[in-house]
């Protein structure tokens, strides 16, 4: 059995991931230590085991003794922790959560549905460092990745409609506190069937505008609102967010030497764990719709295609629908009015799940089996 150091496992990723563990029984096949930043020699959860006291996740000599780190601890931690462990000699299994490693030439994307065959030719050359890909980009890939699969794609522009899970959990609390304090100004007049709609949108502009709203996680009010910039700047003039589709869904994909162009907007709006992207798609080669389909609901078996439909579309392709599951469908799937290769869809995954903790938790799996 292999010992699997878990850190990071009480963040908002790390319990998702911890979740994702017990329902598939993960823990019985593994010899679990939790570790912790802040609060070694406390007692940990009585996982996988009689509860132990936690190990310091900063302490070299205690993770050396794992065959498998696990972190969601973040990318600081990773900063700090990994080349040490590795200056130290270990070359145990490291999957990580956060983007620190990503781009590494000494790592890999996971994401095995779509790049199973990556995964087995790095572990059997030795890759050590398996990665977490950016939520968004394992979304989308798990949705076309059909059409990846069978190099029909030219090239693909992502439009994102990005949950504030994506930010982190603080952002989601601060969401739902915005949109309590706007609610709160209009309530009584909602509760008037007479009220004057123009008066309601009057007070709720102001609300938003007054600067009373609690947006210091966001920087600006999200609810009722948008924010079309997500992560830093790069000089190209996208965002890290919108230069990462490209760069890592080759990677996933094992295409880095000759990339596949995906390149389109990311867009913060108010959902709460659900990413949900527009995408425009140019194939190689005119395809016909009902063959697209079939060509996408054939690839993984969490792929949903939905008909295109208003109530099917309405119904199925909405966060309220995905949220908690890991259903991925996509839908929306017509020619565009550009010419026979120009297609449109629509997709929808949970960001916790498929986007972050399920490719790290397959991703042990596979390492322990
Ligand atoms: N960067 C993503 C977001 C989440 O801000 O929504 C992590 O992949």
């Amino acid at each position: 059995m292999k010992k699997v150091g878990l850190v990071g496992w009480r963040g908002m990723v790390g319990s998702v991931l911890l979740e994702r563990m017990q329902q598939e029984n993960d823990f019985t096949h593994i010899d679990v230590t939790f570790f912790t930043t802040s609060q070694t020699g406390q007692l940990g959860p009585a996982i996988g085991g009689d509860a132990k006291p936690l190990l310091s996740a900063y302490d070299v000599d205690a993770l050396k003794g794992m065959d498998v780190v696990v972190t969601c601890q973040g990318g600081d931690y990773t900063n700090e922790v990994y080349g040490k462990l590795r200056d130290s000699g270990w070359r145990g299994y490291w999957i990580d959560a956060a983007s620190a490693l990503r781009m590494s030439d000494e790592s890999i994307i996971v994401l095995d549905p779509v790049n199973h065959d990556v995964i087995e030719q790095g572990l059997e050359q030795g890759v050590k460092t398996f990665v977490g890909g950016n939520c968004t980009v394992s979304l989308m890939l798990l949705a076309l990745g059909g059409l990846f699969e069978q190099d029909l794609v030219e090239w693909v522009s992502p439009m994102t409609y990005q949950a504030a899970s994506g930010a982190g959990a603080r952002n989601m609390k601060e969401l739902l506190k915005q949109m309590g304090d706007i609610h709160g100004v209009v309530s009584s007049r909602l509760a008037d069937p007479a009220s004057a709609i123009l008066e309601i949108d009057k007070l709720v502009a102001n609300k938003m505008k007054d600067g009373s709203l609690d947006y210091d996680q966001f920087g600006v009010p999200l609810a009722g609102s948008l924010i079309p910039w997500i992560d830093v700047p790069m000089p190209s003039g996208q965002s890290k967010e919108e230069w990462k589709a490209e760069v890592e869904a080759n990677k996933i994909l094992g295409s880095s030497k000759q990339p596949i162009p995906v390149d389109g907007l990311c867009v913060r709006v108010g959902m709460m764990r659900c990413h949900a992207q527009a995408l425009t798609i140019k194939l190689r080669e005119d395809v016909s719709v009902s063959k697209i389909e079939q060509i996408l609901a054939s690839h993984n078996e969490w792929v949903d295609v939905i008909a295109n439909e208003r109530g099917a579309s309405s119904e199925e392709l909405s966060p309220v629908n995905v949220t908690g599951t890991l259903r991925i469908p996509v839908g929306r799937i017509r020619k565009l009015s550009m010419g026979p290769r120009y297609i449109s869809a629509f997709t929808v995954g949970d960001q916790l799940l498929w986007g972050a903790a399920e490719p790290l938790r397959r991703m042990l799996k596979i390492i322990c089996n």
